[in-house]
């Protein structure tokens, strides 16, 4: 069922606190890269990862969009890997969307499929993402499980530098 309009604006005061905490972050991860100007323009950027603890999600931007880095906990990636495909809308399995040798990690563009709101992390009731726009339910696969958005929201483009920085871009 939809959120009431009440709901939607104690969410909305979770992701602007969201944001706040992953701003705490930023200094750490501006020092290294481009300036934003060039990002802007579409550069690459690198990210530490190293302060993002087991169950704690961040949000950088990378060629204006938001993009989720998630430090899956073992449970969100036993649930990840365990679901059948035949019950997902946009069947692909967490393999597929995370790289070999690092699956505790999930990177995703935090823009729904569905009309394009930010969904906000650990919410939901799969442990993955939710959007507050109209009920979109993303798993921590960042795979679409519930709700109006058609497609799983987008991996972008990475790799890792080493075991606790990647390049996004
Ligand atoms: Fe996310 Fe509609 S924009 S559910």
């Amino acid at each position: 069922d939809h959120p009431t309009r009440r709901d939607f604006l104690f969410v909305a005061t979770g992701a602007a606190a969201a944001v706040g905490a992953a701003a705490t972050v930023w200094p750490l991860v501006a020092q290294m890269n481009p300036d934003a100007a060039t990002i802007a323009a579409g550069a690459p950027i690198e990210v530490d990862l190293t302060p993002i603890a087991e169950g704690q999600d961040i949000k950088v931007f990378w060629r204006g969009k938001p993009i989720y880095i998630s430090h899956r906990t073992k449970k969100q990636i036993q649930e990840a890997q365990s679901v059948a495909l035949s019950s997902l809308p946009d069947p692909q399995p967490d393999s597929a969307r995370v790289k070999a040798g690092h699956d505790q990690w999930l990177v995703v563009i935090g823009i729904c499929t569905h009309l394009g709101c930010i969904p906000i992390a650990h919410e939901g009731n799969y442990d993955g993402f939710f959007c507050p726009c109209h009920g979109s339910q993303y798993d921590s696969s960042g795979r679409i499980r519930q709700g109006p958005a058609p497609a799983n929201l987008a991996v972008p483009p990475y790799a890792f530098l080493s075991d606790t920085k990647i390049q996004i871009g």
